[in-house]
């Protein structure tokens, strides 16, 4: 991959198969700012279309995954500049475009923008010391990046309303028994365990993973006989590919499949 852009948010790694960007303000506990979201509108498109990179990690700080939008930044915004910007559209929507599975390892808070970053995210594993919430609130705005549509999908509408309308915070089991994150690991396990759902994405046949990621975000967006039509044509279609027929000759002559990403 060749990024031109020298990187001043985020840092970037590259290990076999997949890659992971680390959300890095640590002093202001990963405030999404316009230059932090820039980069990754930038690093996300570029990685998504690396055929060398199956699955992409998203993570911040021990303390923080990211502490929301940028208030400092965002403050003296008025209405006016809001729209002619496009303000959180513009550059925060690269994670919900990229076609590679995105592993959202959330350690500390995730609140507001954080959150709604996170529920981006594919998978989303969290640190024994995560905490989720949509604070918005108490700045007197209502959530602006994909909260108040993504949080009562994943965890119902009445305990997404209880924390979008009073900032209630969350800690990583409940989210957890909610249904927003996928499971919780010890905090000194996260990234090692992020690391081998990527590992383990890397080593499945590609076409399939993003054609059942597809399927899956359908299931969020259309009505269930439209989602279920979708998914047995999709369903059909994979038996034109090769790894499909190397999956399951490989299950009969007990060996491992080879998949090629044809
Ligand atoms: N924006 C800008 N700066 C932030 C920030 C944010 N969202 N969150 C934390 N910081 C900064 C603090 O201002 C502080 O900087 P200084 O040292 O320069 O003062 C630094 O990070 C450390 O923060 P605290 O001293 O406050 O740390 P703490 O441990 O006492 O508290 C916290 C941690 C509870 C997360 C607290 O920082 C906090 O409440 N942060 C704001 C959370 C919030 O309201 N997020 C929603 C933002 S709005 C949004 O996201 C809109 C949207 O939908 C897109």
């Amino acid at each position: 991959m060749d990024l031109a852009l020298e990187l001043t948010c985020l840092i970037l790694e590259r290990e076999e198969g997949f890659a992971v960007i680390r959300l890095n303000r640590p002093a202001a506990l990963n405030a999404l700012n316009s230059t932090m979201m820039d980069e990754l509108s930038a690093v996300i498109p570029a990685l998504d279309a690396d055929p060398a990179v199956h699955a992409i990690i998203l993570t911040g700080s021990d303390k923080a995954f990211a502490a929301g939008a940028d208030i400092k930044e965002m403050a003296s915004k008025t209405f006016a500049e809001a729209v002619s910007e496009d303000f959180i559209t513009r550059n925060w929507e690269a994670v919900t475009r990229c076609r590679t599975p995105v592993i959202a390892a959330v350690a500390g808070y995730a609140l507001g923008g954080g959150c709604e970053l996170a529920m981006m995210c594919d998978i989303i594993l969290a640190a024994d010391t995560a905490r989720f919430s949509q604070p918005e609130i108490t700045l007197g705005i209502p959530p602006g990046a994909g909260g108040t549509q993504r949080l009562p999908r994943a965890v119902g509408k009445a305990k997404a309303m209880e924390m979008i309308l009073t900032a209630r915070m969350i800690g990583a089991e409940e989210a957890e028994r909610a249904g927003l994150v996928s499971r919780v690991v010890p905090a000194d396990k996260l990234i090692e365990e992020a690391k081998a759902v990527a590992a383990k994405l890397a080593a499945l046949p590609p076409v399939a993973v993003q054609l059942a990621k597809e399927l899956v975000n359908a299931a969020y967006e259309t009505p269930l006989a439209q989602g279920i039509k979708q998914e047995r044509r999709t369903f059909h279609a994979a038996f034109a590919t090769e790894d499909q027929k190397e999956g399951m000759t490989a299950f009969t002559e007990k060996r491992k499949p080879a998949f090629l990403g044809k």
